[in-house]
């Protein structure tokens, strides 16, 4: 990255009385203040410039109306995602919703029925048990296997909990907490188990952006006989916009899209918010350079983590994450370590 974008990324910030959950409500959630505030996926980074001046540019006309997005603004998401990640999206296939974990709610509801089996690969983002279990769904689990070498999904266990009546999958990928970005090779096994079992797979790729090292993320949707599963999508976590509230839910079978559209519709939640809607947009027009600076320097950040704990703190087990700004710390042969409570998310 350029000097430049280094010091616009390395400028302190101070985010306390900007109504920012991870900052200004330490106290309420941790019982005290004087805290580091590392709970939630929410960078203290300044977002893309253009995006702010847009933002700015907007809030400078004085009605803030309903809304709704253009063909512009589908336009430019599609090409991000053809431009950064390699998959064609025809526009028609996109839906907004309020976020990414609205949309696992409603993708409950659209395709499955109280009491039938949803699968999660624990250890996983905690709203995903809460989709399961607030629906009324069983929880089904395959664990993520820790090997000495990383991270994997079991195929076998995964074959065995899809033949036991499982209709639906929530697949974190990349992967949070464990920082895994799935391979091709692991995901066309995955949607091919999927597709043998009567099994929608719902994909949050919310941490796409983030695949580290080069490494690429694989979308679901570029995968051979994946059309009839559900991607979701945002700019909010990839450019820090997560207070606007907009995202995307990706399904290129009409029925499908229409199953949760309809779900969407009985939430009353299409109506974009005027903000997020035009952030969105900014962010994926002129957000290039700025998220290229970002990767790199967490990539630069979690080199370091690791390099000082394995130097420093030896009984902190540490893995470099290959993707999200995430790092998943096994703290267990820490003398005296207690493990904390629930995390408010
Ligand atoms: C895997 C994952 N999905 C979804 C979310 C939240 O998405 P949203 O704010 O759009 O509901 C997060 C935020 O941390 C996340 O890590």
């Amino acid at each position: 990255m350029n000097e430049a974008m280094r010091a616009y990324l390395d400028a302190p910030m101070d985010r306390r009385g900007t109504h920012c959950e991870k900052w200004d409500y330490l106290g309420r959630y941790f019982g005290r203040d004087d805290l580091i505030a590392m709970w939630v996926a929410d960078m203290d980074f300044p977002t893309v410039p253009q995006v702010t001046e847009a933002l700015v540019e907007r809030a400078k006309h004085p009605v803030y109306g309903y809304t709704d997005n253009g063909e512009a603004d589908r336009g430019a998401e599609a090409d991000w995602l053809l431009r950064r990640h390699g998959l064609a999206v025809d526009t028609d296939w996109i839906l907004y919703s309020p976020g990414v974990v609205d949309s696992i709610f409603f993708c409950v509801s659209a395709f499955t029925a109280p009491g039938d089996g949803i699968l999660v690969q624990p250890p996983v983002y905690g709203p995903f048990y809460q989709a399961v279990k607030l629906h009324g769904r069983r929880l089904v689990t395959s664990p993520l296997v820790n090997d000495p070498d990383g991270w994997r999904m079991d195929f076998d266990d995964l074959e065995a909990k899809f033949k036991s009546g499982v209709k639906m999958m929530l697949l974190c990928s990349p992967h949070n907490p464990v920082g895994r970005v799935w391979t091709r090779e692991e995901l066309q096994r995955l949607v091919d188990l999927a597709n043998a079992n009567g099994v929608k797979i719902v994909s949050d790729e919310i941490h796409a952006d983030f695949a580290l090292d080069g490494r690429g993320q694989v979308r679901l949707l570029s995968l051979e006989g994946a059309k009839e599963h559900v991607l979701l999508t945002s700019a909010t976590k990839s450019f820090n916009l997560a207070g606007l509230r907009q995202s995307s839910v990706i399904a290129p079978d009409e029925g499908v899209r229409g199953a949760i559209e309809k779900q969407i519709e009985l939430a009353h939640a299409g109506t974009p918010n005027i903000f997020g809607a035009v952030a969105q947009t900014a962010a994926y027009t002129h957000g290039d350079e700025w998220m290229d600076a970002v990767v790199e320097y967490v990539t630069e950040n979690r080199d370091f983590a690791v390099d000082y704990m394995r130097s420093n703190l030896p009984q902190i087990i540490c893995r470099p994450q290959e993707g999200t700004y995430l790092m998943w710390l096994d703290f267990n042969g820490l003398a005296g370590f207690q493990r904390p409570g629930p995390f408010p998310r």
